[in-house]
């Protein structure tokens, strides 16, 4: 079901948001906020791409594929088109999950984002157990990119290296792809890699926390500084926004403005707004999702405020509650736009309002 319903939380579900939000013992069928009226589809109302990460298993739920067709128009698979999935320990490579999700974008005249190639946390086997005596590893590795770029060729764009800036933002991220190829080298080469593998996608750099602490934000426009003087053929930023519902406002706008002074596309990345991470274990259940939902508004109307050609997607990390990687983290977590049920949450309707004022 995804239509909408009037409704307070039935007593069964106080027991789960209990937990982490710390909620009070208060009357919570007057304190619940009453749920917004059918929002209207996001992909119409918002003048630029709004996308949805997506696994190949959601392709047979049935009350998401509605969900997605009637809100999105770009797809980015969540964690199927990474090496994590694609490369077996034996080095071949496995691609029938990302096929499905590629083919269920083409049917459905949605754009395709590829995520993501180079990544710090993924160190496959595959590479591990390379046999240099057969093939380099850099060879291998411009293997790898030119092989899955290659096959989805026509994607709109690609993660082509993800969070290489230091947690702290002190410096870059150390890696495999660093110490075997260099610590700059390797993330021009990759940029190089897909971008000889198709010359038509546009091509990012993406990172988080960029909201919350300024120093990795400034490394993060030096890192991009460095790649375009080394002539890497980066022509995309992605702007992650993993935030929760106590972010400062005007947050996300100054850092969307701050990226925005390169000219390049700007990619809202993987949105979601989290309530147990805003760490205000007194406030009640409406309070947090207002705070969420003036979060969404301002993700939302900061990123509609970008010159046109900037905008290039704004990406949502999950349409559900029960689809967020938040909620494998804690059960307590309410951080997407739409309910298990597929119905609009207040985070929906002041989302689906500040995208239609975005001119
Ligand atoms: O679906 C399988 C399940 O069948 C299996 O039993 C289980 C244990 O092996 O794994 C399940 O797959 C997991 C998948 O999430 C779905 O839950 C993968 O192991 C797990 O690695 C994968 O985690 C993803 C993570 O990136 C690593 O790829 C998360 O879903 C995904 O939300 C997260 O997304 C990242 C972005 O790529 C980069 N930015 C941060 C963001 C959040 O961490």
């Amino acid at each position: 079901m995804t239509g909408t319903s009037s409704r307070a939380f039935p007593p069964s579900r106080r027991l789960v948001l209990g937990g982490a939000l710390g909620l009070a013992a208060c009357n919570r069928r007057a304190d619940a906020q009453a749920w917004p009226a059918e929002v209207p589809p996001l992909k119409h109302v918002a003048p630029f791409p709004v996308g949805s990460c997506v696994q190949a298993g959601q392709l047979d739920d049935p009350d998401w594929v509605v969900l997605a067709r009637t809100h999105v128009s770009q797809l980015t698979p969540e964690w199927e088109m990474k090496m994590e999935y694609i490369v077996q320990d034996d080095g071949s490579l496995r691609f029938d999950r990302p096929d499905r999700i590629a083919a269920f974008a083409r049917e459905n005249g949605m754009r395709l984002f590829g995520h993501a190639l180079v990544w710090y946390a993924q160190k496959p086997e595959g590479f591990l157990r390379l046999d240099e005596s057969r093939v380099s590893f850099g060879k291998a590795y411009d293997n790898y990119i030119a092989a899955v770029v290659g096959r989805y060729r026509g994607a709109s764009g690609w993660d082509v290296v993800n969070e290489a800036v230091a947690e702290d933002g002190d410096g870059w991220r150390d890696s495999l792809w660093a110490s075997r190829l260099g610590d700059l080298d390797h993330m021009v080469r990759a940029f190089r890699a897909a971008k000889a593998a198709d010359p038509d996608a546009v091509l990012f750099i993406n990172d988080y926390n960029l909201e919350t602490i300024p120093r990795k934000l400034e490394t993060y426009m030096r890192l991009i500084d460095r790649l375009l003087a080394a002539g890497a053929p980066l022509d995309g930023i992605g702007c992650q926004t993993h935030v929760d519902a106590g972010l400062a406002e005007g947050a996300l706008e100054r850092t969307l403005n701050a990226l925005a002074r390169f000219g390049l596309p700007i990619h809202l990345s993987e949105l979601d707004v989290s309530l147990v991470r805003a760490r205000r274990p007194l406030a009640g259940r409406s309070a947090l999702e207002a705070a969420q939902a003036r979060v969404y508004a301002e993700a939302a109307a900061a990123f509609a405020a970008l010159p046109r050609s900037q905008r290039f997607a704004f990406t949502l990390w999950g349409l559900r509650d029960g689809d967020s990687w938040l909620v494998r983290e804690n059960a307590s977590d309410r951080p997407v736009p739409f309910d298990n049920t597929g119905a609009a949450k207040p985070a929906a309707a002041a989302l689906a309002r500040a995208l239609a004022g975005g001119g």
